[in-house]
């Protein structure tokens, strides 16, 4: 049979698959004439259950989850939008699907089932690296009817979508790096991680504290309340100094292996003072926190300083839903009037399949054919 790709301005349906980890997603995004783009559906089943019972992801137990999990899911969404492959072919244009990173076990059956799909209804395939596609949660945004507007569009609202040139955090359990992004075609990686990744840190202090994956929204709770009690004058004013690593260096590096050491020596001298109990939890979880967040704020006013031009910036990943880190970001841009700052909704920090229909349709010339794609695991 001839299989041909399709010019990328007929692409204006995508149905998208995202299955690198613990998450079975599907979600069928369409931009419409008019600019906006609208989710028509969106499914995520999640294995996270299984992973809190083991302490941690098992990807083989992963990947049977996700093969139990993947013809479901995308059925609901379908059912969802009220469509039917089988009889209407033509209303999607195009399978969007995670390549890498992640379980490779994960990502063969998002992948396999991606390319049978597009075998079978004779359509092209746009390959996402889910890391590159999580800010991408921030190019969407949902109003009333699930309508989503696309940024620069004539119905776009000052202020309500990232401008270019514009910072980009991606900030997960595997990923903590900064880019300058000019425009969709043109990123350019300021500098990352040289060891652990912030939600690395997060969930392996967690441990520590005896909480299971994912830790980080443990340790933003304790934090939080913590917070809430030093301003309600509960709370003595205990000061729990932890280093910010790398934080003067001249670069866009970040490490923060060393900061989970210091994390782990500080608990043991805390508890031989006296019990491991909430309040030294929530010291702990506060002092982490607050570690983290001022190691990306400063990171942020250099590259701010060194890029003059920038108009907005955005975050992304599972641990761009920590409080401590948006709200100094917050701060950071109320100094700074003509910044605007974007985040995405909690449930699209965390790996899901909207952002990855979002970045098919701004890179949709990505597009090819079912045979030439491959999971790769990096
Ligand atoms: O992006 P993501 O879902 O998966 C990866 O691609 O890694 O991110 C998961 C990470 C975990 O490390 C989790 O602990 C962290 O995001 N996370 C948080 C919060 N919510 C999720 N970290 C800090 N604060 C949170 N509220
Ligand atoms: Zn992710």
């Amino acid at each position: 049979m001839n299989r041909t790709t399709q010019p990328a301005n007929n692409i204006k349906t995508v149905l998208a698959i995202e299955t690198s980890c613990d998450e079975t997603a599907c979600a069928i995004v369409r931009k419409n004439d008019d600019g906006t783009i609208e989710v028509l559906c969106e499914t995520t089943a999640t294995s996270l259950q299984k992973h809190v019972e083991t302490k941690g992801i098992v990807p083989e137990v992963a990947a049977r989850e996700q093969l139990k999990s993947i013809l479901p899911v995308i059925q609901h969404s379908l059912e969802k939008a009220g469509l039917t492959i089988n009889h209407q072919p033509s209303t999607i244009d195009a399978i969007a699907v995670t390549t890498k990173p992640g379980l490779i076990g994960s990502l063969l059956v998002g992948t396999e089932t991606a390319r049978t799909l597009a075998y079978a209804l004779n359509l092209p395939i746009i390959p996402v690296n889910h890391i590159e596609a999580h800010p991408y949660a921030n190019f969407v945004s949902e109003v009333p009817g699930s309508k989503f507007q696309v940024p620069n569009s004539p119905k776009h609202e000052a202020q309500s979508f990232p401008q270019f040139p514009l910072l980009s955090w991606v900030i997960s359990g595997g990923h903590t790096d900064l880019y300058l992004m000019k425009s969709h075609q043109e990123i350019i990686h300021l500098g990352g991680t040289v060891d652990d990744a912030a939600g690395e840190c997060f969930d392996k202090c967690a441990r520590v504290l005896g909480f299971d994956y994912p830790g980080g929204p443990f340790i933003d709770k304790l934090a939080q309340e913590w917070q809430a009690e030093k301003v309600a004058g509960s709370q003595d004013h205990k000061v729990a100094k932890l280093p910010r690593p790398m934080i003067q260096e001249d670069s866009y590096n970040v490490s923060f292996s060393g900061l989970k050491t210091a994390f782990v020596r500080l608990h043991k001298e805390l508890t031989t003072q006296q019990p491991d109990n909430l309040t030294t939890q929530q010291l702990l979880s506060f002092e982490l926190q607050a570690a983290i967040s001022d190691v990306i704020v400063k990171k942020t006013e250099k590259a701010l300083a060194e890029f003059q031009e920038v108009q907005s910036i955005i975050i992304s990943g599972g641990a761009a839903a920590n409080s401590g880190i948006r709200t100094k970001l917050q701060q950071l841009t109320i100094n700074n009037p003509h910044l605007t700052l974007h985040f995405p909704p909690l449930k699209w920090c965390t790996d899901n399949a909207v952002m990855i229909g979002a970045y098919a349709l701004f890179h949709s010339e990505l597009q090819t054919e079912w045979q030439k794609v491959s999971a790769m695991p990096f």
